[in-house]
């Protein structure tokens, strides 16, 4: 195995604030390093149709508090799935990244992204691509590591969200329902919910029925709190719709995964039809969660990301992820941080809204 000198770096999924700093961080501790950094366009896409530029000091400066990617994202899958196993199987498009990759003379690749983008990294372990992957979700629903960038600006906008739903909630009596981003794990919503003081909580950790909420917001009236705060994770499953999520029908993306949303609405006309005598309105926050700025938190965190990744590519680690666990910046094996996926919240933060009295 040859020693670094080209290292390519590629954003794939849905984006999120903090993807710039960490894209900023790796071309700086690149440079002393003597390495070369080149960006894929639009994520594997980039890799599979030989789009590339560049990127030097110049490129990443002004970027750091920047939401989004300079690079550009998208969901594409060199990989298709096996229909009678399930198993991923390499499409032409492998063997059209390998050849980029030879032609460009990328020695290492730095994927950033979730479970879908590092997936990919993972399989092209075996086709003899070195990577260091990046966990970059809103979701936070990566295995092996506390934090994904873009976790944190996402917390910060349904917080902010919920404290201004707050006042006009309290003002007209009314029971709003908010519906967040969390496709598999309830991150968004419960921690969200929890900074921002809602009433009821529904994420798909624990599937939940309309009668039940109807009762929490019932004991809220009998209480004499006339309104309430519903957060609902777009993959919250109602035991009524057989605890499975609510999804656009034959909208599928490249990995497989349906189109989530209308939850809010969906729960909202439930509880008219169970009776609730409040009116209960709907907010769906959507992509204004993975907009705007990146927050202190998750640009510290790309950053971090950024540097480790690039010295655990340059010291020969890879099929590894750079992760959070605790204070420290780690290398976690690919294959373990995917086993993980999705990782759930953990009973620390389901028990304390128990504990609150929040459903
Ligand atoms: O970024 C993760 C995520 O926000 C999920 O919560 C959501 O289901 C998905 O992306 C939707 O993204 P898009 O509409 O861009 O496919």
């Amino acid at each position: 195995m040859g020693s670094v000198k080209r290292i390519g770096v590629l954003t794939g999924g849905g984006d999120s604030p903090g993807i710039n700093a960490a894209l900023r961080a790796i071309v700086r501790r690149a440079k002393p390093l003597g390495l070369d950094v080149v960006g894929f366009r639009d994520g594997w896409r980039g890799a599979v149709e030989d789009d590339l530029v560049p990127l030097g000091l110049p490129d990443v400066g002004g970027i750091l508090h920047v939401g989004g990617t300079i690079l550009g994202t998208s969901r594409t899958n060199p990989f298709q799935k096996d229909p009678a196993t399930g198993a991923w199987t390499p499409t032409a498009k492998v063997d059209r990244i390998l050849d980029t990759l030879k032609r460009r003379q990328v020695d290492a690749l730095i994927p950033i992204g979730g479970d879908d983008t590092l997936g990919v990294a993972h399989r092209l372990a075996s086709h003899g691509v070195r990577a260091v992957g990046i966990p970059q979700t809103i979701d936070n629903d990566i295995g092996g590591t506390d934090y994904a960038i873009g976790f944190h600006s996402a917390l910060a906008v349904v917080t902010d969200a919920l404290d201004r739903l707050h006042t006009t909630a309290h003002a007209h009596h009314r029971v709003l329902i908010v519906e967040v981003m969390g496709r598999d794990a309830g991150w968004i919503a419960i921690l969200g919910g929890l900074a921002g003081g809602a009433d009821v909580i529904l994420s798909p950790e624990q599937p939940f029925s309309v009668g039940e909420v109807r009762e929490a917001l019932q004991r809220r009236l009998d209480a004499g709190r006339r309104f309430s705060i519903i957060v609902v994770a777009e993959g919250a499953r109602p035991v009524e719709l057989g605890s499975v999520p609510l999804a656009a029908e034959g909208r599928v993306d490249a990995f497989g995964h349906p189109q989530l949303g209308g939850i809010g609405y969906w729960l909202a006309s439930e509880l008219e039809k169970a009776g609730l005598p409040l009116t209960p309105r709907v907010t769906v926050l959507s992509y204004l969660q993975r907009g705007g700025v990146a927050t202190p938190t998750d640009r510290l965190i790309a950053t971090r990301f950024g540097v480790a990744a690039v010295e655990f590519a340059a010291a020969g680690k890879y099929d590894v992820m750079v992760a959070l666990h605790g204070p420290r910046v780690v290398a976690v094996p690919l294959g373990e941080a995917l086993a993980g996926c999705p990782k759930p919240v953990g009973p620390e933060y389901l028990d304390l809204a128990r504990n609150l009295g929040v459903r």
